[in-house]
C-alpha cells in the first residue's frame, strides 16, 4: 500500500491498482501539491462537510465516476449536486471493490456553509492487507483504545494542529490508545490557526514502539 500526502488531512491511499483520496481538499489549499483534474481515483472518502475535508469531493467524484463514501446524510448531499456515492454510517464497515472501509465516531460538527451533513467521522480504510486510520478532525476520546484493540493498525493518521481538534499532546496520547506501527501527523500549518510543529509529535512519541512519518506536501509512504 502507498499513501500519498496531499497537505491538510487529504490523503491518496493506492494498492491492488486501485486508489482512494480522503477528504480531498485541494483547491484552496496552499499545501496541495496536484489540482482536482490531475486526480485519478475509485472512491472519494470525506470524514465530514467542512470545506477543508469535502474540499473537491463532488467535482473528483464526477469525473472519475468513483463513488463518495461517508455518512448517509453527507453523501446525499453530494447525491444532490451529481457525484455518485455510497452512504455509510458510524461502526458499520463495507467490502468495495478496492478494500473494506468502515466508519469511526470523531468529535466534532459536520455542515457545508449551507446544509447540515450529520455527523463526522473517522475512516479504517483496509487495502491490500494493510489497514489505514484516518481520525477526521477529532479531539481525543477514549474509545480509541476499542479501536485500536479490534483492528491491527499499520498507519494512523491523526490532527495534531490544535484549536479545531486535537492538539501535540492529545495526539501523543491518542497514539499510546491505537497502537499503529506507524504515526503520521495531519492538519496542521494549513493555516496560522492551526500552526504547529511535527517534530515535537514525533518527540513526544520517541521511546514509544512506533515509527513517526512526517511527511510533507506530495511525499508518499510505502507500507
Ligand atoms: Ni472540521
Ligand atoms: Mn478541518
Amino acid at each position: 500500500m502507498k499513501l500519498t500526502y496531499q497537505g491538510h488531512s487529504c490523503f491518496i491511499v493506492e494498492g491492488k491498482g486501485q486508489s482512494v483520496i480522503i477528504d480531498p481538499f485541494l483547491n484552496g489549499n496552499p499545501l496541495a501539491k496536484i489540482t482536482p483534474k490531475e486526480v485519478k481515483v475509485n472512491a472519494v472518502l470525506v470524514t465530514h462537510g467542512h470545506g477543508d475535508h469535502l474540499g473537491d469531493a463532488v467535482e473528483i467524484s464526477k469525473k472519475n465516476n468513483a463513488p463518495v463514501i461517508g455518512t448517509f446524510e453527507l453523501v446525499n448531499y453530494c447525491l444532490a449536486r451529481g457525484a455518485t456515492g455510497h452512504a455509510m454510517h458510524i461502526g458499520g464497515g463495507h467490502d468495495f471493490q478496492f478494500g473494506r472501509v468502515k466508519l469511526t465516531i470523531a468529535h466534532h460538527g459536520s455542515s457545508t456553509d449551507t446544509a447540515a451533513t450529520g455527523n463526522p467521522c473517522g475512516f479504517l480504510v483496509t487495502i491490500d492487507g494493510k489497514t489505514v486510520y484516518h481520525a477526521g478532525d477529532t479531539g481525543l476520546f477514549s474509545d480509541m483504545v476499542l479501536i485500536g484493540e479490534t483492528n491491527s493498525i499499520d498507519c494512523a493518521l491523526v490532527p495534531i494542529g490544535d484549536n479545531f481538534t486535537m492538539g501535540v499532546d492529545d495526539a501523543v496520547r491518542a497514539i499510546g490508545m491505537l497502537k499503529p506501527k506507524i504515526a503520521v501527523p495531519m492538519h496542521y500549518n494549513t493555516f496560522d490557526i492551526i500552526k504547529q510543529d511535527p517534530e515535537a509529535f514525533r518527540r513526544g512519541l520517541a521511546g514509544k514502539p512506533v515509527r513517526v512519518e512526517v511527511l510533507k506536501p506530495g511525499e508518499s509512504l510505502e507500507l
